[in-house]
């Protein structure tokens, strides 16, 4: 069963000076459910634009994305905003975690977007800190983890609201070999349980571990 399914789309930036630059130019792939599924590409080639597609925070100029059937640039963005809430859970480089926050409120934060009460908010994010090693961290701040560390903080905050397509951002890119390795298990782990999960790289070492690797080269993808 496919949860992602791309055909022919096309996107292109609008610079200052009025210049439309392409970045995407009809790209066709679809991800099964379950699949671990790499996207690699130099700085620049449009591996991040493409994932920003892939989860409706942009739309493409051209072309079709359809995510678990949903075809999203026919939803409001309010509409997209709460699909990707529920269905997609996300990694990135730079983490993004609220430094005024422990690492348990940053996991709670996806669920209280759903109206899930405190309670239950806390078992949840106190149990998937659990699945990430961290249950002896609930209480520390961001900046008094390792990096290591503050990314499976935000791995637990993006397996919280248990979502069908994980999505990765070079999740690895500010971390030592020990840490990659780990952060690379812990999120091709989860395909075990049929989460598809989508990881932007330019490490051919992490790529390699995917079931499958899409390369982007002048906009287009060649699946090799
Ligand atoms: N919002 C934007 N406006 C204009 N240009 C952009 C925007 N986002 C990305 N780009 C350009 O699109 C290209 C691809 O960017 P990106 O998808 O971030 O690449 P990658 O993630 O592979 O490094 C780059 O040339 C970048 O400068
Ligand atoms: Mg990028």
């Amino acid at each position: 069963m496919s949860v992602i399914e791309v055909s022919e789309v096309s996107k292109a930036f609008l610079m200052a000076e009025g210049r439309k630059v392409p970045v995407l130019q009809n790209v066709n792939f679809k991800v099964e459910q379950g699949e671990s599924v790499a996207i690699c590409g130099r700085s620049g080639s449009g591996k991040s634009t493409l994932l920003h597609i892939l989860s409706g925070l942009i739309l493409p100029d051209d072309g079709k994305v359809l995510v678990l059937d949903k075809e999203l640039s026919l939803y409001k963005e309010n509409e997209r905003c709460d699909f990707r809430n529920r269905f997609l859970g996300f990694v990135f480089q730079a983490f993004y975690l609220e430094q005024s926050m422990t690492a348990l409120e940053n996991v709670a934060l996806p669920l209280i977007v759903q109206g899930i009460g405190k309670k239950e908010r806390n078992e949840r994010a106190m149990d998937v800190l659990r699945k990430v090693g961290l249950e002896d961290r609930s209480g520390h701040k961001p900046s008094e983890l390792s990096g290591g560390e503050q990314q499976r903080v935000c791995i637990a905050r993006a397996i919280v609201t248990e979502p069908r397509i994980l999505f990765a951002d070079e999740p690895t890119g500010n971390l030592d070999e020990k840490n990659s390795n780990m952060i690379m298990e812990l999120l091709l782990g989860f395909t075990q349980k049929n989460t598809s999960v989508i990881l932007v790289t330019h490490e051919q070492e992490d790529a390699k571990r995917c079931s499958r690797i899409l390369h982007l080269v002048d906009g287009r993808i060649s699946d090799l």
